[in-house]
């Protein structure tokens, strides 16, 4: 109970500082955001996902708790979708139809590599052959767990941390 109060409590200060988001790509322009609160996500989203096109990864990476799902759930509200990407706890991949065609992009596919020890068990989702239908993105929680896979993908990376400044 008494360690269950002191992490809540380190939660509550780190949530406070709010988060900084760093954007490592070929395809946009490296940069980085400062998101005050939980809130900021929204308009955070809103201009990523004018860049986004069919075909694109994005690789969201941080420690625990720094709000990769957040931004997953933001990134889905700002392309329309009404049911929110949850973190998947059976299953690694779950993909989301858009109402309506957003950059003609139709489908978000969202993974979450928390639980993967293998490379592998990403291999056997062949998600190039799930991204060549020319209509889809995918977002990937945990890069840090499938660093070879990341490595052979043009990967647009977003690296959240506190904000400490
Ligand atoms: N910009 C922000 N400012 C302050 N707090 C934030 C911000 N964004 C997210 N948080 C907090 O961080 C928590 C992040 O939870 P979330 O599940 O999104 O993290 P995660 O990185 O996906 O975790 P996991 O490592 O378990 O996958 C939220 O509950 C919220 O309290
Ligand atoms: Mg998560």
């Amino acid at each position: 109970m008494k360690f269950v109060a002191q992490s809540l409590k380190f939660k509550a200060q780190k949530d406070l500082l709010g988060r900084r988001v760093t954007i490592i790509s070929t395809t946009f322009q490296n940069t980085s955001f400062i998101l005050p609160s939980i809130r900021a996500w929204d308009a955070f989203a809103r201009k990523i996902v004018k860049r986004l096109k069919p075909g694109y990864i994005l690789a969201l990476s941080g420690e625990l708790g720094m709000g990769k799902t957040t931004c997953v759930q933001a990134l889905a509200r700002a392309l329309g979708i009404h049911r929110l990407p949850s973190s998947p706890t059976f299953a690694i991949m779950r993909s989301y139809r858009l109402p309506k065609s957003v950059n003609g992009i139709r489908r978000l596919i969202h993974v979450d590599a928390y639980r993967i020890e293998n490379e592998n068990d990403l291999v056997v989702l062949d998600l190039e052959d799930e991204l060549s239908d020319g209509c889809s993105i995918l977002v990937l929680e945990w890069p840090e767990n499938v660093p070879n896979w990341i490595l052979r993908h043009d990967v647009t990376t977003l690296h959240i941390t506190e904000n400490k400044t």
